[in-house]
């Protein structure tokens, strides 16, 4: 048996965990434990950049507006304001711990030393970034940062199973009191209690059969918050990358394309040669996510093509080579050469809009738990994220949950209470690796055939009826089973967020953003969130009124 205690436990080692941990570690003992490797998470393989205005000809009016428009109406404008207010800080604070943004070459553009790029939706060059590698750099800034600390502890390989919580206090509130980890190489459960939790988990796109998220990506802080008694909001929005690259005999996991390439004039093409996005929207290439899949996705299936081509050979190979190295070797490993020819390029799963709902401070519906990064819903996204705006929200809101936590730490009992469960399971296999791994992939297919980029209502009913047979089976195999298989574990927790994906987009019965129905193909007049409550939630909601 095993039991530990720390002031925060932060779940998730990405932008949003490290961030996090590193703002509070002067202050107090921080543990973040990961599933994986430090390393492993979406924030690695990021590759646009950062949005934030930094350049004397851009305005945070302008960053609010497109965020807005983008969002299709459906963005919480408190957030939208505070997320890019907070923009050009977060930037300077990443500097600082030695993010190597690149720079200009020549003579700074009015106020920014830095070369800012462009994606769709945003109306000016706002997007910082380190050439095609952004991720890689705030990664490896944020990692060597947390591991000189010597009041953070980073525990790899720790997988959380469940929060602790505990009703008690003010009008029956709930609290968190930590979590339930999985030591994934000791083979062992251990308890750990924690004044505050954090969830920074990242987001579920591998409940999609294609995406460019990487394996960790599985939902699992959202499913946990669900369990423990969380609201979670608008998850019918899962945004699809427009452009993946297609190779006819790639996995499920899909190389990205930078949206950067069009903002540097990539152009997307038919097989012919035709520019076509024109046709779907003023903007063109560099209209918002939303329009530019849903484009080519009626392309392809008009025309009957399996991809669509991204070119933009009329850069010339130097320019190309300098601003996207990673994207032009990671081709011609694959025998593409972006300087010679167009790529072929697809649209696959790639950000979770909705998740966990929070205030401006990360504060959940269970006391002390906070959810930021892209487990959260923040209502900075609306009905689609515009493309940079994630990272950005996982440093701005580290910060402000950082602030919370640090204003009512010295107000909380100190962890450690022996009434708290303390489970010791040892783990093996369950012997039902072949019904888990078939059910994964009959998940992930249902999802991809049923609740894509276009929808309907059949569909949506239909794939409602498979994910409920296999979270089903999943729960009873996780019930019945003394041993805890890690493979169960991920595949409980993404059958959950499929659920409530597939529940969301039933409930919303119009066409706004990422959620395109062909039974409602237009807006309805009033915006509203889909917002869905657990079963073991105590009403009235008290929601983020916590007892203090
Ligand atoms: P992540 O970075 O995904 O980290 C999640 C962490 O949670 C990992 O450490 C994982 O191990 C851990 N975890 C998960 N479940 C558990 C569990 N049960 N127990 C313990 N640990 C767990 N956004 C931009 O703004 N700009 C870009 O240019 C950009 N490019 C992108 C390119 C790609 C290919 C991808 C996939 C995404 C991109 N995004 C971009 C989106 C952005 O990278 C992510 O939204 C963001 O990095 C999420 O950060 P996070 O800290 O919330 O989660
Ligand atoms: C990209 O580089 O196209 C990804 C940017 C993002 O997801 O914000």
């Amino acid at each position: 048996m095993s039991i530990r205690s720390t002031d925060v436990l932060i779940i998730g080692s990405g932008a949003a965990g490290l961030a996090l941990a590193l703002r509070l570690a002067p202050w107090c003992t921080v543990t973040v434990v990961c599933k994986a490797d430090l390393d492993e998470g979406s924030t690695r393989y990021a590759q646009g950049g950062i949005s934030a205005v930094l350049d004397a000809a851009d305005s945070i009016e302008a960053h609010i507006d497109d965020t807005l428009i983008a969002g299709a109406g459906l963005c919480d404008p408190e957030a939208v304001r505070f997320t890019a207010t907070h923009g050009p800080a977060a930037i300077g604070w990443l500097s600082e711990i030695g993010v190597a943004f690149t720079r200009q070459s020549g003579e700074p553009a009015a106020g920014s030393p830095y070369h800012l790029t462009r994606e769709g939706g945003h109306s000016h060059r706002r997007v910082v970034h380190a050439a095609d590698a952004t991720g890689k750099a705030v990664s490896d800034a944020l990692r060597d940062a947390c591991r000189a600390h010597p009041r953070i502890e980073l525990l790899e390989r720790h997988m959380a199973v469940d929060l602790i919580t505990r009703t008690g206090g003010q009008r029956g509130a709930r609290s968190c009191r930590g979590a339930q980890l999985l030591d994934l190489d000791a083979a062992v459960m251990q308890t750990w209690h924690a004044r505050s939790v954090a969830l920074a988990t990242g987001g579920a796109s591998r409940v999609y059969l294609y995406t460019s998220n990487p394996e960790v990506a599985t939902g699992d802080g959202i499913a946990m918050a669900w369990r423990a008694g969380c609201r979670v909001a608008n998850l019918e929005f899962m945004q699809f990358h427009p452009t993946c690259l297609y190779l006819p005999a790639q996995g499920s996991r899909v190389f990205l394309i930078s949206e950067a390439v069009r903002g540097e004039g990539g152009r997307l093409l038919l097989p012919d040669g035709t520019a076509f996005m024109a046709g779907f929207d003023a903007r063109a290439d560099l209209a918002p996510r939303d329009i530019v899949a849903r484009a080519i996705d009626h392309e392809m299936k008009r025309l009957g093509i399996p991809c669509v081509y991204l070119d933009i050979r009329h850069r010339g190979a130097e320019f190309i080579r300098t601003h996207f190295p990673t994207i032009h070797a990671q081709c011609l490993a694959v025998g593409l050469d972006m300087t010679e020819q167009p790529l072929p390029v697809v649209p696959a799963a790639h950000y979770t809009c909705g998740g966990v709902v929070t205030d401006l401070r990360g504060r959940t519906d269970l006391q002390n738990l906070y959810a930021i990064g892209e487990t959260a819903h923040t209502g900075l996204h609306g009905a689609n994220r515009m493309a940079s705006n994630s990272l950005l929200e996982c440093l701005v809101f580290a910060e402000s949950a950082a602030n919370d936590i640090l204003d009512r730490l010295p107000h909380l009992p100190r962890p450690g209470d022996s009434d708290l469960p303390s489970p010791s399971h040892p783990i093996r296999e369950t012997g039902e690796s072949i019904t888990i791994r078939h059910n994964w992939m009959e998940l992930r297919r249902a999802m991809w055939d049923y609740v894509g980029i276009v929808r309907n209502t059949e569909r949506l009913q239909r794939a409602q009826r498979h994910v409920a047979v296999i979270r089903g089976e999943a729960e009873a195999q996780w019930a019945n089973s003394p041993t805890i298989d890690p493979d169960l574990l991920e595949l409980r927790n993404l059958a959950t967020v499929a659920e409530l994906i597939v529940r969301c987009a039933l409930t919303r019965t119009e066409s706004r953003g990422l959620h395109y129905t062909l039974d409602h193909p237009h807006p309805a007049p009033e915006a509203l969130d889909s917002v869905l409550v657990p079963p073991n939630l105590p009403l009235p909601l008290h929601a983020m009124h916590w007892a203090d």
